[in-house]
């Protein structure tokens, strides 16, 4: 009889454990067009050992920058681009990396179409993505309209300009938010703001002058130590009106630069 409940209990237990397996099966699903945000899925995909598929438009985009921007407002405005079948059993997945660049402050329109297309409801969804100076808050708002029955969970974005910055990034990402075991150490928070010193200011002006797209001035900032620096969350007032909120390394052995802006 001992036995009988043993070998049933062991039975119990290799199939809970199945089911778990299946119940976190992940894959990584991105669109690219410069290959900044296929850098990020390939090193997310590597990292968690998972399937890793990309979004392809029938009419591939033009290299040409002021092309893209003509026939992205063109699709912004109604008119979406058509992608290639996908061939993945979404239903085999319920976690889902999904990736994009940012176009006009959220996801890129051809993942606007595989939005409409897929159906991605009660799955979880991490979104990441690539900018050239921000969109991660803003696309994800976009998102969580989107997709109102999956579970949107925290995402990553990274400016093209930091690519090399990725693969430290990601590391951090995937331990601190649970999908990847290994050491880590949490980051500390950040100060509260407080009025941005003369030598603050003129850090953020280095950080921010040579993009040419962020006319502001920092007003206040909260500053906290990370692993080789000092990471400042800066609050500024843009030349236009408005403030924007802006995120800048100083690492100490080289020069600031801006992370990522919020709008
Ligand atoms: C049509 C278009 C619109 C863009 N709009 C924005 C934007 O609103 N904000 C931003 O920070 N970057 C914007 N960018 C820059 C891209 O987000 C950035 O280059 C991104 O890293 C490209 O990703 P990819 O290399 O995976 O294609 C835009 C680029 C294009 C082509």
């Amino acid at each position: 009889m001992k036995k009988v409940i043993i070998a049933m209990l062991a039975v119990m237990a290799l199939v809970s454990c199945a089911g778990k397996g299946a119940a976190s099966k992940a894959i990584v699903i991105y669109y690219s067009q410069l290959n900044s945000t296929k850098a990020v899925a390939e090193q997310i995909a590597s990292k968690l050992d998972i399937p890793i598929v990309s979004i392809e438009p029938v009419v591939p985009y033009d290299d040409d920058f002021n092309a893209t921007i003509q026939r992205g407002q063109k699709e912004m405005a109604g008119a979406l681009p058509e992608i290639k079948p996908l061939n993945v059993k979404l239903e085999d997945y319920d976690v889902i990396f999904l990736g994009y660049p940012i176009w006009f402050g959220t996801y890129a329109t051809p993942m606007m179409t595989f939005l409409k297309e897929a159906n991605l409801a009660g799955k979880k969804i991490v979104p990441f993505c690539s900018f050239g100076s921000g969109g991660l808050n803003t696309s994800v708002n976009d998102l969580k309209k989107a997709l109102p029955d999956s579970e949107i969970l925290p995402g990553y974005g990274v400016r093209a300009a930091r690519v090399d910055a990725i693969p430290a990034e990601i590391d951090y990402f995937l331990k601190s938010n649970g999908y990847l075991g290994g050491d880590f150490t949490p980051l500390p928070d950040f100060s509260a703001q407080a009025p941005a010193t003369e030598e603050q200011k003129a850090l953020f002006h280095a950080a921010v002058d040579s993009y040419g797209m962020i006319r502001a001035e920092a007003e206040s900032v909260g500053v906290r130590d990370i692993p080789g620096g000092k990471e400042y969350f800066f609050t500024a007032r843009e030349a236009m009106g408005g403030t924007i909120q802006v995120y800048v390394v100083d690492p100490d052995s080289g020069d600031p630069e801006f992370t990522q802006v919020l709008r």
